[in-house]
C-alpha cells in the first residue's frame, strides 16, 4: 500500500482551514493541523470530519502549537513530515490590527518566517522537499495603484495585517529564490461562507438579517458602506491553494472573481432576499471605522485561469443568498451557536 500524502495546516480551525481540510480528505491525504490550546472549544469548523485517534485509519490529526511559538513549529514539523504546508493561521481582522499590531505581526509576519526557517532546515537536512503555501491578501494592494490589481501592481499596505502580509509575501519569495524552496504565495482577495467568522462585514450582515426575520435582533450597526470588494466562495479559493502545489515550478497568484461590489449592494441583495429593505435596519457606528481604510479591490485573476485552470464557480448574488439561507436555517436549528452548515 503506497503511504498517503501528508499535508500540515496552520489555522485548521478557521474558515479556510476547514474548507482546506475536506477537500485533502477528499485526496485521500492524511491532514494535520496545529489547534491553539483555548478555555473554551474553537473546532466547531471542523467538529464534522473529527476523527477518533484511536481509530487505527484515522487521517485527520490535531496538534497544539501556535505560530508565534517557534519551537513547538519545528517539533511538530519533524514529527509530521509533511509533503505540503499551508500557512493559513493569522490574526486575520484587518480592525482589530490597528488594536493589536503587535500581536498581529507576531503571528502573520513571523510566524510565516519562522515557517520558513523550519523547512529551510529540515529540507537541508532531510533532502525531502516539502511544499509550502503562504496565505496572500488583496489587502497588500491596500491603496491601489493599478486597477484591477494583478502579480505584479504594486502593494500599498494600510493597516498592521497587511504591512505583516506584505512581509510574508517578500519573505515567501525570498526563501524561494534563496533555498530553492517550493514556496507560493496565493493573493486572495475576499472569500466568504457560512464558515466566514460573525464579524466579518459579510457574515454579520447575513447573520443580522436572519436574526431579524426571526425577531431576534432590530437594528445592525456598521461602518463604512462604501468600500467596494471582490467576494469569492471560500470552497473555490481552498482549491486554489491546492492547485498552486501541485504545479511545476512554484509561482505567486492572484485569485480573485473579476468583480467588485461595495457593502451597499451586499446589504441590497441580503434584505431583498427575505422581502426586507435594509434601510429601514441599518444604523451608523463610527467604531467601525479603520483609522485608513481600502476602498476599492478588484482583482485579475488571468494568470490563475490560464495556468491553474482554476475559476470562481459561485457567483456574487448566489454568495449572498447562499450566506443568508445558511443563517436562517442555522438560527431555526441551533440559536445561532457555531453554524457548521455549507
Ligand atoms: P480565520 O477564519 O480568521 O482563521 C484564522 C485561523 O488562524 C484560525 O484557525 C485561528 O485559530 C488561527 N490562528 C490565529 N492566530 C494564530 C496563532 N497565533 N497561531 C496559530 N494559529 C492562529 O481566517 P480565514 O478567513 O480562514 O483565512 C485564512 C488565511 O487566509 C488567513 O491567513 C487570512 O489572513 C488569509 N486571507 C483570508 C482572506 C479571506 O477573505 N478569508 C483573504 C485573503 C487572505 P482560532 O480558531 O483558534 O482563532
Ligand atoms: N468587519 C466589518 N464590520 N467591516 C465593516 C463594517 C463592520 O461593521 N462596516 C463596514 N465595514 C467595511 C470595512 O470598513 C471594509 O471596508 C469592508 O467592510 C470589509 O471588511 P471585512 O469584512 O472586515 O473584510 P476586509 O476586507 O477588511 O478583510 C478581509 O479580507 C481580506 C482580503 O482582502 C479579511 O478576511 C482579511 O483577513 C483578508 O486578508
Amino acid at each position: 500500500m503506497t503511504e498517503k500524502k501528508r499535508a500540515l495546516i496552520t489555522g485548521i480551525t478557521g474558515q479556510d482551514g476547514s474548507y482546506l481540510s475536506e477537500f485533502l480528505l477528499d485526496k485521500d491525504y492524511e491532514v494535520h493541523g496545529i489547534i491553539r490550546r483555548s478555555s473554551s472549544f474553537n473546532t466547531s469548523r471542523i467538529d464534522h470530519i473529527y476523527q477518533d485517534p484511536h481509530n487505527p485509519h484515522v487521517s485527520l490529526f490535531l496538534h497544539y502549537g501556535d505560530l508565534t511559538d517557534g519551537t513547538t513549529i519545528r517539533r511538530i514539523l519533524e514529527e509530521v513530515r509533511p509533503v505540503e504546508i499551508y500557512n493559513l493561521g493569522a490574526q486575520s481582522h484587518v480592525r482589530v490590527s490597528f488594536d493589536s499590531p503587535e500581536y498581529t505581526v507576531d503571528t502573520v509576519a513571523m510566524g510565516a518566517l519562522r515557517l520558513l526557517e523550519a523547512i529551510r532546515d529540515y529540507q537541508y537536512r532531510t533532502g525531502i522537499e516539502v511544499r509550502f503555501y503562504q496565505a496572500g491578501s488583496s489587502e497588500m494592494f491596500g491603496k491601489v495603484q493599478e486597477v484591477p490589481q494583478k502579480e505584479t501592481t504594486p502593494f500599498y499596505p494600510r493597516s498592521p495585517y497587511s504591512c505583516a502580509k506584505v512581509y510574508a509575501h517578500w519573505q515567501t519569495l525570498n526563501y524561494r529564490e534563496s533555498y530553492n524552496l517550493f514556496a507560493c504565495n496565493g493573493i486572495l482577495f475576499n472569500h466568504e461562507s457560512p464558515r466566514r467568522g460573525e464579524t466579518f462585514v459579510t457574515r454579520k450582515i447575513t447573520r443580522a438579517v436572519a436574526r431579524i426575520v426571526a425577531g431576534k435582533q432590530k437594528k445592525l450597526y456598521l461602518g463604512n458602506l462604501d468600500s467596494k470588494r471582490d467576494w469569492g466562495y471560500a470552497k473555490d479559493y481552498v482549491r486554489a491553494m491546492w492547485m498552486m502545489l501541485q504545479q511545476e515550478q512554484p509561482d505567486d497568484y492572484v485569485i480573485a472573481t473579476n468583480e467588485t461590489h461595495s457593502i451597499k449592494e451586499f446589504l441590497e441583495i441580503a434584505f431583498t432576499h427575505v422581502n426586507l429593505n435594509w434601510q429601514d435596519y441599518v444604523e451608523f457606528d463610527p467604531r467601525y471605522l479603520r483609522p485608513a481604510e481600502v476602498d476599492l479591490l478588484i482583482g485579475d485573476c488571468t494568470k490563475a485561469k490560464e495556468k491553474l485552470g482554476w475559476q470562481p464557480s459561485v457567483t456574487f448574488t448566489e454568495l449572498v443568498h447562499l450566506m443568508v439561507d445558511s443563517d436562517i436555517k442555522a438560527l431555526e436549528q441551533s440559536s445561532m451557536v457555531g453554524s457548521g452548515f455549507d
